[in-house]
């Protein structure tokens, strides 16, 4: 399973591609809101740090100006994945980035027809958003079981999972266990999952005991 950073936050995202976990990067315009930078060279910036996939999402909602959007966006590197809405004038987007050659990310993915018709638009990743149907008492994990399961049946459909609005571990074990292909996380997140009690208190009483034996290895 692919590792992505939600984040707009350069510092984080060199820290993380520092770790040589960090497969990709997600941004969406709150995002680029919260970073406080310029859209465009903040991708620049982002795509010259990450060499997989860095989703730049178009602004607009009308096909017109969603193509010009893409297409500019698409121009910035060769590792930029356009991402679009999951509307009808963002599929027909999706549909002809992807004929150019351009990764296409389908957001705001809610429901597993939905993932079903980016699949058909050609898209290279689309993003079922987790944590924001937790937020309403639904099951988000359930629609990813759902389009893992539906996804598995067209062997052919290229589109990857991939699960996003990640709020804890456990959307990200989970996500493994069901075979998702890509989980995109804020940095804390991926931060949590190093940590368990029973490894800090174990290394506390290691660091203790080795220094009690006087020796030093380097
Ligand atoms: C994914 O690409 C989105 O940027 C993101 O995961 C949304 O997460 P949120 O629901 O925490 O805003």
């Amino acid at each position: 399973m692919k590792f992505f950073v939600d984040t707009g936050d350069i510092d984080a995202i060199k820290a993380l591609a520092a770790t040589g976990m960090l497969d990709g990067v997600t941004t969406n315009p709150s995002l680029i809101k919260k970073s406080g930078k310029d859209f465009i060279p903040l991708i620049e910036e982002i795509c010259d740090v990450v060499s997989g996939p860095v989703s730049a999402e178009v602004a607009a909602t009308d096909y017109d100006t969603m193509i010009k959007e893409a297409n500019k966006l698409a121009g910035i590197a060769r590792n930029v994945a356009v991402k679009v809405p999951l509307t009808q004038d963002g599929l027909r987007v999706c549909r002809e980035m992807a004929d150019q050659g351009t990764m296409v990310n389908v957001t705001l993915c809610f429901s597993a027809g939905q993932a079903i018709l980016a699949a058909k638009a050609g898209a290279a990743f689309i993003s079922p958003f987790v944590g924001r149907l937790d937020d309403l008492s639904a099951d988000g994990m359930n629609l990813i079981a759902e389009i893992c399961e539906i996804y598995g049946n067209y062997p052919n459909w290229e589109t990857e999972i991939l699960v996003a609005s990640v709020r804890s571990p456990m959307h990200i074990t989970e996500s493994a266990r069901l075979g998702a292909d890509v989980v995109t996380c804020p940095p804390e997140v991926i931060q949590q999952l190093y940590k368990h009690p029973l490894t800090q208190s174990g290394l506390e009483a290691f660091v203790k005991d080795w220094a009690a034996t006087g020796q030093s290895i380097v």
